[in-house]
């Protein structure tokens, strides 16, 4: 299995990249391929006409990012809780990307926060951005809460590591089962985005 990770956040050094290199090195450990999308100083500019093609920015910036989601079975969508929304750069890409590259592909949705959020990109997530795109979020998901106090080397910190540490795992391997099951979708000759390009 190939999986894609998001990293969310547009700030350096960020939590958001902290947890998805955790989860990277967590799904490497189990021999499969990964590939990271750090949203880091905004590598992919605002959305514009010139993604439907041919556009030559968007070929150089875009086209090797989408020939890994192509390739990828899954995705790992690492989300940092700001202003009690999901961030621009993770919009900005949920409204480039689309059925090419993340159609009937399992994600799990992984938000973190500085201190009690994460749970306002997850509704957000759940409500709004995959109706083109057919990303499919799995209902299992992981709130880092006080991200500063978690996932930090190897040895664990307090009883909330220990327990978001193992659920992790558990959540990872609930994500391998989807990506199994939703590649027989892709492949069973059911799926029609000629006819339907856009979701209802
Ligand atoms: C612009 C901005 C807005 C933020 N708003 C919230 C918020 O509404 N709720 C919250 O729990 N944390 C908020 N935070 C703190 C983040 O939870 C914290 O930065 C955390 O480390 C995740 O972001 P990061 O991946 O960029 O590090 C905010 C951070 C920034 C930079």
């Amino acid at each position: 299995m190939k999986y894609a990770l998001l990293s969310g956040s547009s700030r350096h050094q960020s939590q958001s990249f902290k947890i998805a290199s955790y989860i990277e090195t967590e799904i490497k450990a189990g021999k499969n391929q990964t590939y990271m999308l750090n949203l880091a100083d905004n590598p992919i500019p605002l959305w514009d006409e010139g993604v439907f093609g041919p556009d030559e920015k968007w070929q150089k910036i875009w086209g090797p990012i989408s020939s890994e989601l192509k390739s990828s079975d899954a995705l790992v969508l690492v989300c940092p809780e700001w202003h009690g929304a999901v961030p621009a750069a993770v919009r900005n890409f949920l409204q480039i990307a689309t059925h090419q590259e993340l159609g009937h592909k399992p994600a799990l949705i992984v938000t973190v926060s500085s201190s009690l959020g994460g749970a306002y990109p997850i509704s957000e997530l759940r409500m709004a951005g995959y109706k083109n795109n057919r990303i499919c979020y799995i209902p299992e998901q992981l709130i880092i809460r006080n991200v500063g106090k978690t996932f930090n080397g190897p040895t664990m910190e307090n009883d909330d590591d220990a327990y978001l540490r193992t659920r992790c795992t558990y959540a990872l391997k609930v994500l391998d089962q989807y990506a199994k099951a939703l590649k027989v979708v892709r492949e069973s000759g059911v799926i029609d985005h000629k006819a339907y390009p856009n979701g209802m």
